[in-house]
């Protein structure tokens, strides 16, 4: 059952001006419900601008784009659709705009009907999973945090209103060692959940380690989906460059010693600490 369809996409910024910018030129996209989907591309290539279509923060000039039950050809009011479909931006700033943490994880979730008990028990559970400290930081002001915290405070105002879907831009951005495992952690027990997780970045090692399926996308064209393994395997270091990602580390590794047992690699590559049963 797909989460998302995209069929002959096409958007374009500031059309009939003379700034005008195709970002996406004929995407077809598919995203199976319950799947880590990662986006990938070089900087400029429409990754952004795809995400947001997906809740209709931006809408398509042409093609078709069906999330869950919706049509975005059809769909009158979107709020129905961004209840089950958040998206946590790639600059925190961007996001937030209250003045209390506590303000902050409580807008979605009221917004959405909610009531105040209901809330408070998903913002908990919430922050335990994108580990922030409810307590220790439910009364300060979200701007005045650090980066890493801010996203944190970005992450759990969209997970407290519970969607089905979940889109992260760059959510590895400005996060040390220890952020990006709990981020990990955290999309593992999101899938588990039975989420949809659709996020665009450029650190292929975090990637390599939680990625179900890949998107390759070039010129606002999705140019090769599939399997992330599959990908790796098919792709070159060279022709991977073209999306801003170069295979990681691990690839390079086993494809320096050779090691070529092509389901055996698969089942290897999963994670570092399979290799050592090789
Ligand atoms: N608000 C906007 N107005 C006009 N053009 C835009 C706007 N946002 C993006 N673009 C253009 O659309 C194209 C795709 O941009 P987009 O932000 O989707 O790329 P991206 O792949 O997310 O890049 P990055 O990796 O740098 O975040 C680019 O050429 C960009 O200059
Ligand atoms: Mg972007």
């Amino acid at each position: 059952m797909n989460a998302v369809t995209f069929n002959n996409v096409e958007h374009i910024y500031n059309e009939k001006s003379p700034f005008e910018i195709k970002s996406l030129n004929g995407v077809d996209l598919q995203i199976k419900k319950g799947e880590i989907f990662f986006i990938c591309g070089n900087t400029g290539s429409g990754k952004s601008t795809l995400i947001k279509l997906i809740n209709r923060l931006l809408i398509a000039k042409t093609g078709s784009i069906k999330v869950l039950e919706f049509d975005m050809n059809t769909i009158k009011k979107p709020f129905e659709l961004r209840k089950k479909v958040g998206m946590i931006f790639q600059y925190p700033d961007n996001q937030i705009f209250e003045t209390r943490v506590k303000k902050e994880l409580i807008y979605g979730p009221e917004k959405f009907g909610m009531s105040k008990r209901e809330a408070l028990v998903k913002i908990k559970e919430s922050c335990v999973l994108a580990g922030l400290d409810y307590e220790g930081f439910k009364n300060r002001n979200p701007f005045e945090l650090s980066g890493g915290e801010k996203r944190k405070v970005a992450i759990c105002s969209i997970l407290a209103y519970d969607p089905e879907i979940i889109i992260f831009d760059e959510p590895t951005a400005g996060l040390d060692n220890s952020s990006i495992l709990s981020l990990k952690k955290m999309f593992f027990k999101l899938k588990e959940k039975g989420k949809t997780i659709i996020a665009v970045s450029h650190n292929i090692d975090f990637i390599s380690e939680c990625c179900d399926k890949i998107c390759l996308l070039s010129g606002g064209k999705v140019i090769f989906s599939g399997d992330f393994v599959d990908t790796m395997m098919r792709f070159t270091n060279k022709e991977l460059e073209v999306f801003g990602v170069e295979k990681p580390f691990i690839y390079r590794l086993l494809e320096k010693i050779k090691f070529k047992d092509k389901d055996d690699f698969k089942e290897k590559i999963k994670n570092i600490e399979n290799l050592f049963n090789v």
